[in-house]
C-alpha cells in the first residue's frame, strides 16, 4: 500500500525544527504533521532535555511501548557518549547532533527509508483487502453497490468484521443504508492524523448487527472538504489493519482524498449504467485513471441497472471502453429503492429477489483474492504498484508510459 510517511516534531530548538522539516519536505512521500501528537507517526524528531535526559529517555520508553513502529530520532546540542549509549539502549533509532546539517540528516533519512520499506512489506503481506468502488457519475448506484458489496462479504466473513468507509464528501448518507447513526467519521479523524491510534478509529465506527463496521465520512455536503493531504491514506490504513476486508464508497468525484483511496485500494470498480451521459463520463474516468498506471486488472467496471434488452448497447460499450465488464447488475429500481429507504442492504431483505441474488452470488467473480477485478488480471503485489500520489512526486519522465490496467 502506497502510502506517505508521518513525521512528527518536538522541538525546542526553532533551527533544528527548521532544518529538519525543511530537508524531510523536500524528499518524496513524506508528510510533517501538525500536532505534538505521535499517535500515528512513523518518525518523531525529539529534542533531548540536557538537564534531564533521563526524563526524556522514560517519555522514549513509553511511546515506544505504546507505538513499536515508531522510529525516534535524538537531537540535542551535545554529543556526551555515555547519554548516547543510553539513547540507543531504549531504543533511539538515530542521532542527530545540532545544529542539523543535510550531510547528516540525508543519510539518516535513507536508511530510515530502507527500514520504513521493510516494515511496510511485511504489513502489507498481512493486511486486509481493499476495494474502492467509484461511481462514473452521481445516481449510478455506487453506494448501493458498496453497501451491498460489503454486507455479502461480512454475510460470508461472520466472525471477522468488514469496514465499510463512506468517502463520499460531498454528503456520505450511507448510515441511512443501513439504519445506522452516523459517527463524525473520517472528517472527524483526519483533522489531527498525529493523535489517530486504533482505540480512536475503533470509537469511531457505527457497529451494524451483522457484524460489518460503518466509519461515515461526517461531511454533510454543504461545507468545504478540508481533508489534509495524507490523512485520508492514513486513516484507511489503520482502518485496513484492523480488517480483513474493506469497501470504500468514493462517491463520484476524483477528490485528492478519493485518490489517495484509490491509491491503496487492491481493487477499483467503478459504477456506470448504460446510458450516454454515464458511458462519456465512464471512458473519461478510465482515461484518468489510466493515467495512475495502476497494475492490471486492479481497475474493473460493472453496469448497474442491466436489462436483457441492452445487450447491444453492452457490446458497443464495451468496444469503446476497450474492456469487458466485470459485472451486470439486474434492475430492479423498487427492490433498490425500498432496501434504501428502510435502511437495509438487499442482500438481506431481498436476498430472493434477482438483485439481491447478484450481489450474494455474482461478487465472487467480481472480486478474486488476487487482487484484479473480474479475475482477468495479475496478482497482488506481482507488478510495480504506481498511484496518483507516486506520479505527483515523482520527477519528470519517470512512469509516463501508459499502461492498460485491464488485461
Ligand atoms: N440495480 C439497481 N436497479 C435499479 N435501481 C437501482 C439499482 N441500484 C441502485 N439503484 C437506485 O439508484 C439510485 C441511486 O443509487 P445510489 O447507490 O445512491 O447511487 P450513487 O451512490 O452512485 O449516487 C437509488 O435510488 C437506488 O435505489
Ligand atoms: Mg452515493
Amino acid at each position: 500500500m502506497a502510502r506517505l510517511i508521518a513525521v512528527s516534531i518536538n522541538c525546542r530548538n526553532e533551527a533544528a525544527r527548521q532544518t529538519f522539516e525543511e530537508i524531510v519536505s523536500r524528499r518524496r512521500d513524506y508528510l510533517v504533521t501538525k500536532g505534538q501528537g505521535t499517535g500515528a507517526a512513523d518518525m518523531l524528531l525529539l529534542e533531548l532535555d540536557e538537564f534531564r535526559p533521563q526524563q526524556t529517555f522514560g517519555h522514549i520508553r513509553e511511546l515506544l511501548g505504546a507505538s513499536p513502529d515508531l522510529e525516534v530520532f535524538l537531537t540535542a546540542s551535545r554529543t556526551d557518549p555515555q547519554v548516547l549509549l543510553d539513547a540507543f539502549r531504549v531504543g533511539v533509532k538515530e542521532f542527530l547532533p545540532q545544529p542539523l546539517t543535510r550531510q547528516e540528516v540525508e543519510p539518516a533519512l535513507v536508511r530510515f527509508e530502507e527500514r520504513f520499506n521493510g516494515r511496510m512489506l511485511a504489513t502489507e503481506r498481512q493486511s486486509g483487502r481493499v476495494v474502492s468502488v467509484i461511481g462514473a457519475r452521481g445516481g449510478m448506484g455506487a453506494s448501493t453497490v458498496a453497501t451491498n458489496l460489503a454486507m455479502s462479504i461480512q454475510q460470508v466473513s461472520r466472525q471477522e468484521p468488514v469496514a465499510l468507509v463512506d468517502l463520499d464528501l460531498h454528503g456520505g448518507d450511507l448510515g441511512l443504508f443501513l439504519d445506522l447513526r452516523p459517527s463524525q467519521g473520517l472528517k472527524h479523524l483526519s483533522k489531527d492524523i498525529s493523535r489517530l491510534d486504533e482505540t480512536i478509529v475503533r470509537s469511531s465506527l457505527a457497529k451494524h448487527s451483522s457484524g460489518l463496521h460503518l466509519l461515515s465520512s461526517g461531511y454533510e455536503g454543504f461545507e468545504e472538504v478540508a481533508q489534509a493531504p495524507g490523512s485520508t491514506m492514513r486513516v484507511l490504513g489503520l482502518l485496513r489493519s484492523m480488517h480483513q476486508h474493506m469497501v470504500i464508497d468514493c462517491g463520484h468525484v476524483l477528490d485528492p482524498a478519493v485518490k489517495e483511496s484509490l491509491d491503496c485500494s487492491d481493487q477499483i470498480i467503478v459504477v456506470m449504467t448504460l446510458s450516454l451521459p454515464a458511458i462519456r463520463r465512464t471512458k473519461r474516468l478510465l482515461d484518468v485513471l489510466r493515467m495512475a498506471v495502476y497494475p492490471s486488472g486492479k481497475v474493473g467496471v460493472v453496469v448497474n441497472r442491466y436489462s436483457n434488452d441492452q445487450k447491444d448497447l453492452l457490446t458497443e460499450t464495451e468496444s469503446l471502453l476497450g474492456l469487458p465488464m466485470a459485472g451486470l447488475i439486474p434492475n430492479d429500481y423498487g427492490t433498490a429503492s425500498e432496501a434504501i429507504n428502510h435502511g437495509k442492504p438487499l442482500t438481506i431483505m431481498a436476498s430472493k429477489t434477482s438483485i439481491g441474488q447478484w450481489y450474494l452470488r455474482g461478487t465472487g467473480p467480481l472480486i478474486d483474492d488476487k487482487g484484479s477485478v473480474g479475475g482477468n488480471g495479475h496478482g497482488k503485489g506481482v507488478e510495480k504498484k504506481s498511484s496518483f500520489i507516486g506520479r505527483c512526486f515523482s520527477t519528470l519522465g519517470l512512469e509516463t508510459g501508459s499502461k492498460p490496467f485491464v488485461a
